[in-house]
């Protein structure tokens, strides 16, 4: 019996030392406390011993009891306390389940941009990023665009001041990597660019991919084969192209190119405003003037370059007819992608 107690009152005392929750606390109560309890029992059978050792074991019993019970009020107090202060290990209730956590996506955009990276990436051209705030000379000057010369107005430009603006596409990017480094060269731009215009089909702020290569005996021909591999990975492999003839002051001769719309599959429709046909980017042969501004020889070098417009890639990729949808950042609209 005396055996029975004592291992009763170590095993009590180190089960009170292992409780950090109320909810175990309420077990150990039961378990040492109870009605029911081992304790109760043993001492019920207080009868059954000698009479002799009734005296000594009855005391025993009722000093364990009165020691599991004041351990036990300490620990409660203990509990509650930790509780109100809302420190210590007993506010972590390792039983709630666990919460789910909201994954963020990459924006659509974005998502094309990196895409039209990687393929270009893989035709052995390297990333560059310029700035967004530019000096009129690297987006217009160098750019063959002179003060006062027509394409300016197309752009609307933000100014800072006379000298420094947003820049209006990426093209900047040619004059600085040239003005950096001799040929060979191969290098994709992406990035934002500005223009001060708002509605269906423009936002102020879009994105550009630029790209250009020069080398020796650099053809019309190059441009024509990276652009229609490019038009192929991005889109189906039998996607249509068209080039069709345009004009950009730092190309010559230039081209705006276009794929077979994808919506309704060259037949015509509101996407297409009935051409069959969907403008995807401009490019061209770098003007002689260009090079002459970075002091590339243009009897030696010649170069194409390249700027597509990302916003109207993912649209036609994820059949997104709303432009102004890309930056109204409803999680509706961006989960989907
Ligand atoms: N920078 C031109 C634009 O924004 C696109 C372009 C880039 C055209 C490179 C030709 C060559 O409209």
């Amino acid at each position: 019996m005396e055996e029975e107690l004592l291992r009763l009152q170590s095993e009590a005392k180190t089960e009170l030392s292992t409780i950090i929750r109320p909810d175990e606390l309420e077990s150990f109560r039961v378990k040492y406390l109870g009605r029911k309890c081992t304790l109760t029992m043993l001492m019920r059978k207080l009868g059954e011993v000698s009479a002799q050792d009734r005296p000594r074991l009855g005391n025993l019993a009722n000093s364990i009891k009165k020691e599991i019970e004041a351990d036990f009020l300490e620990k409660e107090m203990a509990l509650t306390q930790l509780q109100a202060t809302g420190k210590g290990e007993s506010r972590k209730d390792l039983t709630l389940p666990g919460r789910v956590i909201p994954f963020g996506r990459r924006h659509p955009v974005s998502q094309v941009m990196l895409e039209i990276c990687r393929i270009f990436e893989g035709l052995g051209f390297a990333v560059a990023e310029g700035s967004d705030v530019e000096t009129d000379y690297y987006n217009f000057e160098a750019l063959n665009i002179p003060k006062h010369h027509p394409a300016r107005d197309m752009h609307d430009t933000f100014y800072f001041d006379e000298s420094v603006l947003l820049r209006t596409h990426t093209s900047p990017m040619q004059i600085r990597a040239m003005e950096k480094q001799e040929p060979p060269l191969r290098i994709i731009a992406p990035g934002k660019v500005y223009r001060c215009d708002s509605d269906i089909t423009h936002t102020p702020m879009f994105h550009q991919v630029e790209g250009f290569l020069v080398d020796r005996h650099v053809s019309f021909a190059d441009l024509k084969g990276v652009l229609s591999i490019f038009i192929a990975k991005m889109f189906d492999s039998n996607v249509a192209i068209r080039f069709r003839p345009s004009f950009f002051p730092f190309t010559e001769p230039s081209a705006e190119v276009d794929i077979a719309c994808v919506i309704c599959d060259g037949k015509g429709c509101r996407v297409c405003k009935q051409t069959g046909w969907i403008e995807i980017l401009g490019a061209g042969l770098i003007d002689p003037e260009v090079f002459r501004m970075v002091g590339y020889d243009s009897e030696k070098f010649s170069g194409f370059a390249f700027g597509i417009g990302a916003e109207r890639i993912a649209m036609l990729k994820y059949g997104i007819n709303d432009i102004r949808l890309y930056y109204e950042n409803d999680m509706r609209f961006l989960s989907q992608f």
